[in-house]
């Protein structure tokens, strides 16, 4: 609601022109973001890689502020992807050990701010002080019914198709249904954003065209932003401009007719 957002912008600031733009009845329901560039913004400072990542931890921040008083239903960060393990044990490390500070230093705001958080991925393989902090900050913010905000570790678009295929496969069994009769619903049921509004907005930072195995499934109609700002430089005048452009896009999912963009 723009009212929440009296205390924080400053009159005469872009992030008050942008919010003047904003269509409050026809709001993204579901946005998610790929926070990519972290590696770039640090070599162009002749810094190591991490010290992107670390610089990257404030846009989160900005994101998720943003996301909370636009009223957004749902925020889903990719954090942390199943190809990512590919990288340097040092930095994936280093990943790790920033999510949990930033867990443990965030979570007071998160649930003052009434967000429900989450994480989605292949979690089980993560290491088990990571765990703790994630189920910690999910059981802390489990009633909160604000946005819910989803941070994708070990997550893979087609590790999540998998996954949810075996469920479905495990409840027609149990159901005693005919494979054959396996649908759309039995897939979507199993998928992690069970729950979740329909995915309207894809972001990315960094200027990639490409979606890197993040929410297959359900990006299948997004609409998606690409921004060539660098992760770390990623605040909320961004997250607005992504929802302003989003907002100006005709949907026909196919069909003829244009879709105002629904709420
Ligand atoms: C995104 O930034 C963060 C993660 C993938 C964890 P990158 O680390 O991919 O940064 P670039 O793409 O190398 O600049
Ligand atoms: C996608 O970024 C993963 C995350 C943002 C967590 P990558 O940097 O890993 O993707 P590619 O390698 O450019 O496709
Ligand atoms: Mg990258």
């Amino acid at each position: 609601m723009l009212s929440d957002f009296a205390q924080v912008v400053e009159p005469g600031s872009r992030d008050e022109s942008l919010l003047k733009l904003v269509a409050w009845d026809r709001l993204p329901r579901h946005v998610a973001v790929i926070m990519d560039g972290n590696g770039r913004w640090a070599a162009q400072r002749g810094q190591p890689r991490v010290a992107g990542h670390r610089a990257g931890v404030e846009a989160v921040r900005a994101a998720v502020d943003t996301g909370a008083r636009l009223g957004l239903g749902a925020l889903t960060l990719y954090a942390f992807s199943t190809e990512n393990w590919k990288r340097p044990r040092l930095e994936v490390d280093a990943l790790m050990r920033m999510l949990k500070r930033y867990l443990r230093l965030e979570l007071d705001e998160i649930d003052r701010q009434n967000i429900r958080f989450q994480s989605i991925g292949r979690t089980a393989a993560l290491a088990e002080s990571v765990r703790r902090e994630l189920t910690n900050a999910a059981e802390r913010t489990a009633k909160n019914t604000g946005m819910t905000l989803s941070v994708a570790l070990n997550y893979g678009g087609r590790a999540e198709i998998v996954d949810a295929c075996r469920a479905a496969i495990e409840r027609l069994q149990t159901e005693g249904r005919d494979p054959s009769g396996l649908d759309a619903a039995d897939i979507e049921r199993g998928l992690y954003t069970r729950g979740l509004p329909e995915l309207d907005l894809l972001v990315r930072t960094s200027g990639e065209m490409r979606i890197s195995n993040f929410l297959l499934w359900q990006a299948a109609y997004s609409e998606i932003h690409v921004t060539e700002t660098l992760w770390p430089d990623f605040r909320r005048a961004h997250l607005l401009e992504a929802v302003v452009d989003f907002q100006r896009r005709d949907r026909r999912f196919g069909g003829l007719k244009l879709v105002v963009n629904a709420k």
